[in-house]
């Protein structure tokens, strides 16, 4: 099997240790275990904890936890839900299950690689769907509705969009699923920054409630701030959840003890947790739109949601070399548009919510790169 790199997560993995200013982030600002246990009144468990016999646990994942994920969604049941270790394997057994070679997928583009790269590495025919900038990165859905066939397996959406932070309401939505329904495909739609809407009170349905042939995948990582519990999930049709289950056998015998037991704490408190996070998210996409308001060589779609954005530049220096230049100068991280493709190459995907300090440093540091670049004629 063949499969394309992965080029957002080399470049991270290549650059992200040694960063001093991390404007690639994507997660808000990642919590302790003693802020998550605080939040939750239950410092008591982590002594609690020592007493726990480390067992496979759960092979499911606790019912506990699946009644507390099927709770983040409208009218869903612990059967519609399978955990996985990230969203990151559960987008994966997602496509694991639905895609067979020489099927039709339609992917929107750009994405988190992940979701056109699996189905095309399974030997599906995979079509992008190109998102404009002058569109406000949102998809053209006529072109879509003109893309779809009888071999269209499955339609991949990542809601909000990575790195653009576009956001499909639900009238896009619906339109989406009548274009799937109408030859029978599938949606996947991976809301890993679901929760992060920008405007106040606005809140976005997830696509499996607006659609029986849906598989909706989404983690602790970015909304919770908690990365370091590699737990994800996939919500949909029960029968599906079932097939998932029975490949996940040969992948995941459980997703960890520990990790069950502290995203309990996480999603019991989900509320409490969108607050604080909504509120560090928001404040750092308006000092980003000032930022860029004032930033003559730089202009974006403005993000609706999530927390990251995707910054058009008008130098002439290629985005790999961009950001390169930058890291070696003060050690300040970005990733380059090119990781999303070449078509991208004037772009730099920014993470902006990990923190407004962080965020302002970083920002300082990109003004300075960029009178460099313009003393130097670029
Ligand atoms: C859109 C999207 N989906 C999935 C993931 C996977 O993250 P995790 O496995 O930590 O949930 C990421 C991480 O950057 C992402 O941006």
């Amino acid at each position: 099997m063949r499969i394309a790199p992965f080029g957002v997560e080399q470049w991270m993995n290549e650059w992200e240790t040694g960063a001093v200013t991390n404007l690639a982030e994507t997660c808000v600002d990642s919590m302790t275990l003693g802020e998550l246990l605080d939040i939750d009144g239950s410092r008591d468990s982590l002594g609690s904890a020592a007493n726990l016999r480390l067992s496979y646990g759960d092979i499911k994942g606790s019912d506990e936890l699946l009644a507390l994920i099927a709770s983040l969604y409208e009218n869903q049941s612990s059967e519609n839900v399978i955990v996985m270790n990230g969203g990151i394997a559960a987008n994966f057994i997602s496509m694991f299950t639905l895609v067979e070679p020489g099927d039709e997928v339609i992917c929107m583009y750009p994405t988190y690689q992940q979701l056109y790269s699996i189905p095309e590495s399974f030997g599906a025919d995979v079509n992008l769907l190109r998102l404009r900038h002058e569109d406000g990165f949102l998809p053209d859905l006529d072109r879509l509705e003109s893309m779809v066939t009888k071999r269209t397996k499955l339609i991949c959406v990542n809601n909000p969009n990575n790195p653009t932070g576009s956001l499909l309401r639900e009238p896009e939505l619906r339109r989406i699923a009548d274009i799937a329904g109408s030859v029978g495909a599938w949606v996947h739609c991976d809301e890993a920054y679901r929760f992060m809407v920008h405007a106040p009170d606005e809140q976005v349905p997830s696509m499996v409630s607006l659609y029986d042939r849906a598989v909706v995948s989404c983690s602790l990582s970015k909304c919770f701030s908690l990365a370091g519990l590699r737990i994800g999930w996939l919500v949909g049709p029960r029968h599906f959840i079932d097939e998932v289950f029975s490949r996940r056998d040969y992948t995941t015998i459980s997703c960890g003890m520990l990790d069950d037991l502290f995203a309990r704490a996480a999603v019991r408190n989900s509320k409490k947790i969108f607050a604080r996070n909504l509120a560090i998210v928001r404040s750092c996409a308006a000092m980003l739109d000032e930022w860029v308001d004032g930033e003559p060589k730089v202009d974006y779609a403005r993000p609706s949601a999530g927390t990251t954005a995707f910054l058009r530049y008008g130098c002439e220096i290629g985005s790999e070399d961009f950001c390169r230049r930058l890291f070696k100068k003060d050690g300040t991280f970005l990733l380059p548009g090119r990781c999303f493709g070449n078509e991208f190459d004037r772009y730099l995907r920014i993470g902006y919510a990990y923190s407004p300090d962080v965020l302002n440093v970083g920002l300082r540091k990109l003004s300075d790169f960029l009178r460099d670049l313009e003393r130097e004629g670029l």
